[in-house]
């Protein structure tokens, strides 16, 4: 089968003796129930829909961890081939990668304890916020508070952000909608609450991201549509949100 031929395809010899790529897909990790860390390997929502699209394709991968400011200079540099990783596709990620066809749709939210005033994203004011640098939440923060508030921690990743709420460090935490619920449904004990706000964040989708002219865009975005119409789609989305 033809799969991928970006610089970073390693070179695997098949059976018959024809060469074989193997494709590279990075991803950061830190991102539950979107790709996190599960026993030493990752798993998720992410996971499992790329697991899908590659095998309709066709397609010999692997997917590794390499965090997400890194995986931006990584597609860009096509150290790998493709990323997933909850990737929001926007106007400004749009002028240097290439995004597949929308797979999921997603809005921020905002996580905070329970015991927190806050009512809506324009309490964000004054308030100590974290957010994930470089990720669409910080953007979401940033038009709101301003982009210089000394009140905006920016973490590595996501999963730091929501400890240092947990641990008081930060008073709320601005991610994905998704990732907010399902931290919370997870773990009860700590007594978070998210609050939505249609009027403040806006809806955004995720996408495959990939090198600008990349040649598996089209063969990737035709396998999406199949997982999709066959409904292996709603499978996994059952799998991971249940409804
Ligand atoms: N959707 C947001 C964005 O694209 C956050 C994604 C963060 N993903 C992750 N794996 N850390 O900016």
């Amino acid at each position: 089968a033809l799969v991928g031929c970006g610089k970073s395809a390693e070179e695997t010899s098949s059976t018959n003796g024809e060469a074989k790529k193997k494709v590279v897909v990075g991803t950061d990790a830190a991102f539950a129930p979107f790709e996190y860390m599960d026993k030493g390997e990752i798993v998720g929502f992410d996971v499992d829909f790329l697991d899908a699209v590659m095998k309709e394709a066709g397609i010999d991968y692997e997917l590794k961890n390499i965090g997400w400011d890194p995986l931006f200079a990584a597609v860009q540099g096509k150290e790998v081939d493709l990323a997933i990783s909850g990737i929001t596709i926007n106007d400004e990620r749009k002028q240097t990668y290439d995004f597949s066809t929308p797979y999921f749709e997603s809005t921020h939210m905002i996580l905070a304890k329970e015991d927190n005033s806050i009512k809506n994203a324009l309490d964000l004011k004054g308030k100590v916020i974290g957010v994930q640098n470089g990720t669409t939440g910080q953007e979401a923060v940033e038009k709101i508070v301003g982009a210089n508030s000394k009140n905006i921690k920016k973490f590595e990743n996501t999963a730091v952000a929501i400890m240092e709420l947990v641990n008081g460090g930060v008073e709320v935490v601005v991610t994905d909608n998704v990732v907010a619920t399902e931290y919370i449904k997870n773990n009860p004990d700590q007594k978070l609450k998210a609050i939505e706000d249609t009027k403040n964040f806006e809806s955004e989708f995720y996408g495959l991201m990939f090198p600008k002219g990349s040649e598996l865009k089209p063969e990737i975005d035709k396998a999406i549509k199949k997982v999709i119409e066959s409904g292996k789609y709603e499978e996994i989305y059952k799998k991971w949100f249940g409804k």
